[in-house]
Parts: C-alpha cells; structure tokens; sequence
C-alpha cells in the first residue's frame, strides 16, 4: 500500500477497504516563501510571497532577523495590507526571512492565527503548511508555554524550544519533529540563537532554490524559478538544516541523504496586464492569442495527414483504449463534462466525466483497457491527486492535463499534456478553461485518427475558430452594456444543450463566484422537471443556443421561460430567435461551439462584478490552488 494511504484520518472512515477510489485527508492550502543569502529588502520578499497568494490570501505575516532579534509583522487580508504596515519599515533589509500567506482551515482568519508563529521566548519562529492531526494530545503535554493562537502550528515552536534548551543538535530536532508529529506538513523553523533554519516536509510540497550563495525557500517552484539556477524537490521524509548559507538534507532519522538537483525551467510572466483593470479581464483577452498559437501548432499535423503529436503522451499505450474517465473540479470538471460528451460523439468510446471529489468515494470498478485522465489547470488540486495515487496504486495508466509542467500531476502522470496557457493569476479560470477545451479537443481528435476516423472535416471550423474568438472580444462592449442593463438582478439561470450544457454550468459558476449573486447551470430539458417554477419577470436565463443539431430544442426551452415572463439573454448565431437579448457569435461546428459560447458569459460575469465592485481577482473565501479536501 502507497504511503500516502497510510495516513488516513482515524476519525474518517477506510474507504479503500469498501472499494473507493481513496480516503487520504489533508490539509495543504496556504503558501511558504523563506529566504537566506545576502541582505534583502523585506518589500522585496513580500513581492515573492505575493505571487503565492493563489493558495490562500486571509492572512499573512513576515518573519526577519534584526539585530535586536526576530521582528514579526502579521496581518488579516493579502500581501498589501502588510506590505502597507511595512511602510515604516521603508528600506529595511534581512538576510534571514520566513513569510507566510494563509488559507484558514483551523482557527479562525485573525493576525494571531496569521503565521508566523514563536515559541514562548520568541527565539523560534515557524510557517507551516499541512494539519498535525495529534495537535490535542501534543498540546495537552506542554503545560509549560503560554500559546497564543488557535493553529495547531504554534505547537512546533513550543516543541522545538524544549528541544534547544536540551541542547539538541538541528539532526535531533527533525528526528524527533518525524517521529512525533502525525499528519501532513511543510515546515520552515528559524532558530534564531543558532541563526539555523529548519525544514521538514511530508506530503505538502516544499522546494528549495539555489542561486550561488542565496537559499530560497517555497511551496511553489514557478514562484522563485526566475531567480534561482537550481531546484530540489524535497521527497517525503525529508528535512533539511541550513546554517551559514550551507544547506544539508537529512532523512527523517537525522541521518544525511543525497537530493538531486534540477535545472530550473524559467518561468514567462505575463506581461501587458497594466491595459488591463484587473488580471482576468486580461486573461480573457489573452485567449485570442493563445487560441490562435495553440491551434495552428496542432492543426499542422491535421493537415498533413500526421497523428497530432502530444510529447510524453506515448501514441502506443493509448491505441487500444475501450473506456475513458475524465475527472476534476470546478471549471476544470466542466472541462471534463465537455471532454465527455466530445469523446462519446466522436469515438464512439463510453465515456463518464466525474467531479474529483465525488469519484475519490465511488466504488472503483476495473475495467481493461480504461485510460483515466486527471484534469488540473494547477496540477495541485488535492481531490485530483488523490484519485491519480489511488489509481496509479492499482496500476492504472493516467493521463494528466495541466498547466504547470512542475507540478504534482505533472510528475507522476503517466503521460502529460501540457496547457501552455501561461500563468492565470485571476483566482477564476477564463484562458484555462478553454486551453482545456482545446487540448480535449485535439486529443479527441488524435485518438480518432488512431482509430481511422476521418477528421479532415473539423480542419475547416476549426481554423475558423481564432477569428471568431477576436470577433466576440472586439465586441465586448456589447457585453458590458448587457452587465449594465441586468447586474442588479439577484438570480441567474444559464440553460443549454448537449455540448454547451458544461458551458452553462460554467457560465453559472463564474457569475457567482465572482458576484456572489445566485446562479444555476442547467440542461435545458430539465427546466421542465422543477427549475422553470423559479421563472419569473426578476429571473434572468442565459439561453447558449447557437444553430447546432438539436437547436430547436433549446428553442423550446426559450419559448417556454419566454412565455411564463421569464427574461432571456441568448447567446447564438440566429438573428431570428425570439429572444429578449442576444450576443451573436459566429458560426461553427457544434463540437467547438462551447469555446466561443464562454467567452460572452465569462466577460458577463467580469462586468457585473466589476459594477458591482467585487474583488474581482481575489473573491472571497477562494484560493486558486485548492488543496484540501
Ligand atoms: O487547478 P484546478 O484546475 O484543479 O482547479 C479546479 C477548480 O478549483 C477551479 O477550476 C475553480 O473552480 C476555479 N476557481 C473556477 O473559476
């Protein structure tokens, strides 16, 4: 049995043991960001923590060392907030700083809560991502030192205070932290007598930088790839002492391990987002040229008769598929909904799409000759990694899609397509979602041609397809006039068929997500069978209804909100529909409807959230990279 099934919550149930896909719960949200080389400026270093707000912005705080000892800043709220209580110390530098930024799982969103957090006698200060599941029984021991917070990671500090006044050598105190300490961490300890920085690591991601005689430390590697040569990926049971800008890795006995270097793939930021009022508005905008590279870069092998190449994706192991199982979450579940639909329609393949979560607790049920592919624009989603262990722990093969090539369902995926849709830093997935849609398409695509399919038809409406996305956001002040007309509406209901019943689903979400105002994604013929009692002249419906197959039956969806005074907002490329409203969009195959379909909605979304002045890029209660469960 994998380790990481080892771990289970006792007071959780062994799924595996009924036959679920898996059980595993952790805690992992939150961002690490340390620092040991030559003095630099503390406004520098919370610039790089703020890259990692993506995993959690309800707090953060800073840690560096002064020459009157540890100086600790914390804060409710982002990055800014303490960059702005940092104001006083205008110029200050530190060669030794911990930062931390926080998505609070135990213990409420309060500075006290916020890390870092010390020991008693303020000489021991620590971040930490990950839960300690014998936080109580721990805690009951330590009679002795006045806690502060609520957060079970104080207790380290604490601990590790005893272990200095005993004279412990840093090897000790990660031998005896391994050894006691149950759960799921990533740790950054700072002795400050012995100016020693400790980490530990076990099953939350820590990665160290090197870059000559500077030390950085982080939970992400993209965030500090751009200033360091080389990247270690801790394992598992891995700790680390650095002391003098030296760094020494020890396994979880204390004893010294070798740890392999890794070349540091540099990271492109994004540029141009200054036009832009806020990071996804410029990420919709961004898909115009994202869209147009991605598919000329595959369709060239449509064209020229070549079976589409996706690199460390082998072409064999995937010709004898019978079965697919596409899994993820949020947005990227729609993704995956699509990715269904598209597969069953043009492989004839029996398909299923699964919400991660959902499928983590489902009988797994083996079947030869399954390929199951894991989505995840972050590649860290928890409820996605789970089920990729549990499966690869089965021997299954896995496909994973992902925008980051360092991430975990990057690494241990048995085959990877890569998104290269740049970083997304909007907490809502815009240019993402339809990378995903694209790579689906397009691996749709290449599966069919394994199995003889012709294809050649799709080549036209797909070359088609950049043309049509620059159309829709040359027109995007429509959509603003629309926002203006109908956000102070309260209740939203997006409709579609077949193919665009993920774009409806998708439609919805972002609207609450970034509104907070209530919406619902439905299949158009459900509405029928409950929703169209909610129809009323304060409703809005957003009917995706361009000309496709079965485009009289959406018709009758409109006519039937229409008739019972329902408002409707179509998004079609049929001037004759009676609609209330409508964005055109222009015409296409009915496969690739759903790419241009979401655009509208995802720009409606952004203009009512913007009138209603919402924190666009950073809604409340969200994290980018959700890794808990
Ligand atoms: O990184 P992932 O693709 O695994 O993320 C999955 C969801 O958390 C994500 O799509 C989420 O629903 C977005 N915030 C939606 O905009």
């Amino acid at each position: 049995m994998n380790h990481r099934f080892s771990n289970t919550r006792k007071t959780r149930p062994n799924f595996t043991k009924y036959g679920a896909i898996s059980c595993y719960h952790t805690e992992i949200m939150c961002g690490i960001f340390a620092y040991i080389g030559k003095p630099k400026s503390i406004k520098l270093a919370l610039g790089w923590l703020q890259t990692l707000e993506y995993r959690g912005y309800d707090s953060c705080g800073v840690c560096f060392k002064t020459k009157k000892g540890l100086k600790i800043i914390k804060t409710v709220g982002g990055v800014d907030n303490l960059t702005k209580q940092l104001r006083t110390l205008n110029g200050v530098v530190s060669n030794r700083i911990i930062a931390h930024t926080r998505w609070a799982t135990h213990g409420k969103v309060s500075t006290l809560n916020a890390h870092p957090h010390t020991s008693c006698n303020n000489e021991v200060a620590v971040v930490h991502n990950g839960i300690i599941e014998n936080f109580n029984k721990i805690k009951s021991k330590l009679r002795n030192h006045k806690f502060t917070s609520q957060t079970d990671t104080e207790l380290i500090a604490h601990l590790v205070e005893d272990e200095i006044k005993k004279n412990k050598s840093a090897k000790d105190i990660i031998k005896y932290l391994y050894n006691l300490i149950e759960g799921s961490y990533a740790i950054v300890i700072f002795l400050d007598s012995r100016d020693e920085i400790i980490l530990l690591r076990k099953d939350c991601p820590l990665v160290v930088g090197l870059n000559n005689s500077e030390i950085y430390i982080c939970s992400d590697s993209q965030a500090i790839s751009n200033f360091v040569n080389r990247i270690i990926y801790l394992h598992n049971n891995t700790g680390a002492i650095i002391k003098e800008n030296q760094i020494r890795f020890v396994n979880s006995l204390g004893l010294p391990v070798s740890v392999q270097e890794e070349a540091v793939q540099k990271h492109v930021e994004n540029s141009g987002n200054k036009k832009y009022k806020h990071h996804m508005l410029h990420e919709i905008f961004e898909q115009e040229n994202l869209i147009y590279t991605a598919i000329n870069h595959r369709l060239k092998d449509l064209k020229n008769d070549g079976i589409i190449d996706f690199s460390r994706c082998s072409h064999d192991a995937l010709s004898n598929v019978k079965r697919i199982v596409i899994f993820g979450c949020g947005t990227t579940y729609h993704a995956c909904l699509y990715g269904s639909y598209l597969m069953r329609e043009l492989l004839g393949i029996h398909t299923e799409a699964w919400i991660a979560s959902e499928l983590r607790y489902s009988k797994y049920i083996h079947s030869p000759n399954t390929l199951y592919i894991g989505i995840s624009q972050s590649g860290e989603t928890l409820d996605t990694l789970q089920i990729v262990w549990s499966l690869k722990e089965r021997g299954e093969k896995v496909l994973g899609i992902t925008n980051s090539p360092s991430s975990q369902l990057a690494k241990e995926s048995d085959y990877v397509i890569l998104m290269k849709a740049g970083r997304e830093i909007g907490v809502a997935a815009t240019k993402t979602y339809t990378a995903q849609l694209l790579e689906l398409m397009f691996f749709t695509m290449m599966l069919a041609q394994k199995q003889k399919i012709n294809t050649k038809f799709y080549i036209r409406p797909l070359e088609k397809l950049p043309a049509a996305v620059s159309n829709i956001l040359k027109r995007h002040d429509e959509i603003r006039d629309l926002a203006e007309k109908f956000y102070r509406h309260k209740n939203y209901m997006f409709i579609g068929r077949k193919f665009n019943v993920p774009t409806a689903y998708e439609g919805a979400l972002k609207l609450k997500e970034i509104t907070y105002l209530h919406a619902e994604g439905y299949a158009g013929g459900e509405m029928k069978h409950g929703p169209i009692a909610l129809v009323d002249k304060e409703l809005i419906t957003f009917a995706v209804a361009p000309e496709d197959p079965i485009f009289s039956k959406i018709e009758s969806n409109i006519s039937e909100i229409k008739s019972r005074g329902g408002k409707i907002i179509c998004i079609t490329t049929s001037k004759q529909l009676n609609t209330d409203e409508m964005f055109l969009i222009p015409t296409n195959h009915e496969f690739f409807y759903p790419l241009l379909c979401i655009i509208p909605l995802h720009l409606f979304a952004y203009h009512v959230a913007d009138l209603l002045g919402r924190e666009i890029d950073k809604p409340r209660n969200l994290a980018k990279s959700v890794t808990v469960e």
